[in-house]
């Protein structure tokens, strides 16, 4: 019974492994070609800018002159060869484009010397990624055997979309579609958008508009099936924005309120104002005590001057603020509102002794706490060390030891009080 139980188990194991093995390798091929064909484009765009920067080299030197009039060769020389591979297709430090090279030096030189001479737009992609490399495929197409892309290589995915792999040995070939477009081959609109326009080749979704909660069936505010929140159908007009301020108004007694679309915004009135419809102390329905209204404006009163009796009091002085006024006192006195005189302002008790003197107490309460603290700890350490080579309870350990330590903590108070 043991044994098969076993046996299973291995097997159970061995079968993981080979799954989590599979796995890790098939995605491990799938990037791999897919960087492999970057790799070989990257050595084709290098490949071309070395061309154009090689154009007009020359050897520099005594013979060169005679060499490039007689031979002619420079433009398909080895020499002209060797300058671009060393100075640009492997322009980056990048391991898997010398790897590529190294391995496929022999068609890169016949792509030189036999393709390359002979038609010098001759396309290098297609010639070693293509068809030597086999690491790219041709556009529209995709995986290890260059398949057609999803909707055909002609317009896969009816331009609405990418196809996944496109141009590499890699990839599913199904398409990603674009925003709005959905379905296998990306001729649906999702929602939120509306078929504009659709024949056999061609999809064409468009947004709804702003105002449609959802789906619509054409363009603008009338083609909405329902309008978002925020906004109303009308017969005429479509979906158009509520003006929420216009009836009810939902803002608070001192606030104003302004339309936004598809919602509203309240916001508090000028501080002058009791009541306003816009921000302003020229908004204002009435003004607030300490406020008067001149041409409309909500202006400061200036209580001192209209009402000479204000702050009347010995040493005292009347300071117009806004909205009201504040009396004051000469020669460091306070203000004292309920008796509306002047009086000496109340004297600081002197702190600084006494502080200092709490400070002394603390200092001397913690030096005297440390070491019953540290007695605490040390008789717990005991106990556990002990019980535990005893084998007691841990719980009985630290009642004991907890006891036992505050008693002699207690025992300490008692002696160093004397
Ligand atoms: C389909 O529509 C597209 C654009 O709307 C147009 O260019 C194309 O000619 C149409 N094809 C057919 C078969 O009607």
């Amino acid at each position: 019974m043991m044994g098969v139980h076993k046996f299973n188990l291995q097997k159970v194991t061995v079968c993981c492994w080979a799954v989590v093995f599979l796995v890790l390798s098939s995605t491990e091929i799938i990037s791999a070609s897919k960087e492999k064909c970057d790799t070989c484009k990257n050595i084709v765009k290098n490949f071309k800018e070395g061309l154009e920067k090689t154009k007009k080299s020359n050897f520099g030197g005594g013979n060169t002159r005679w060499e490039e009039k007689s031979l002619g060769a420079w433009a398909h020389s080895e020499t002209r060869l060797v300058e671009i591979w060393d100075n640009y297709l492997c322009n980056s430090e990048s391991k898997d484009c010398h790897f590529m090279l190294e391995k496929y030096e022999e068609d890169v030189e016949e792509f030189w010397f036999n393709v390359h001479s002979k038609n010098e737009n001759a396309d290098m992609h297609e010639w070693l990624c293509i068809d030597k490399i086999k690491v790219c495929c041709p556009s529209n197409t995709y995986g290890p055997k260059c398949k057609d892309c999803t909707g055909g290589k002609d317009r896969p995915c009816q331009g609405n979309g990418e196809c996944d792999g496109e141009g590499t040995r890699s990839g599913s070939g199904k398409c990603k579609c674009n925003d709005g477009y959905h379905g296998d081959i990306c001729d649906e609109c999702t929602d939120g958008y509306f078929e504009e326009s659709k024949n056999d080749t061609h999809t064409q979704c468009t947004q709804c508009d702003k105002s449609c909660k959802s789906t619509c069936w054409e363009d603008g505010p009338k083609g909405c099936d329902e309008c978002k929140n925020g906004w109303v159908m009308s017969e005429d007009d479509g979906c158009q924005d509520i003006n929420e301020c216009e009836d009810d108004v939902p803002c608070d007694e001192n606030q104003y309120c302004t339309n936004t679309v598809g919602s509203y915004h309240c916001a508090t009135c000028h501080r002058s104002c009791l009541g306003c419809h816009g921000y302003g102390n020229n908004k204002c329905e009435e003004c607030k005590n300490g406020y008067r209204k001149e041409n409309d404006i909500c202006n400061d009163i200036n209580e001192c001057e209209e009402d000479t009796t204000l702050c009347s009091g010995d040493k005292q002085t009347c300071n117009n603020v806004d909205g009201s006024y504040e009396c004051q006192c000469d020669d460091n006195l306070l203000y004292d509102i309920d008796s509306k005189t002047c009086i000496p302002k109340p004297k600081a008790p002197p702190k600084s002794s006494k502080s200092k003197d709490n400070k002394d107490k603390k200092k001397g309460n913690t030096e005297k706490d440390k070491p019953g603290f540290i007695m605490i700890l040390g008789m717990i350490l005991v106990f556990y060390i002990c019980g535990s080579i005893v084998q007691w309870n841990l719980i009985i350990v630290l009642g004991l030891s907890t006891v036992f330590a505050v008693f002699l903590y207690w025992f300490g108070m008692q002696y160093e009080m004397q």
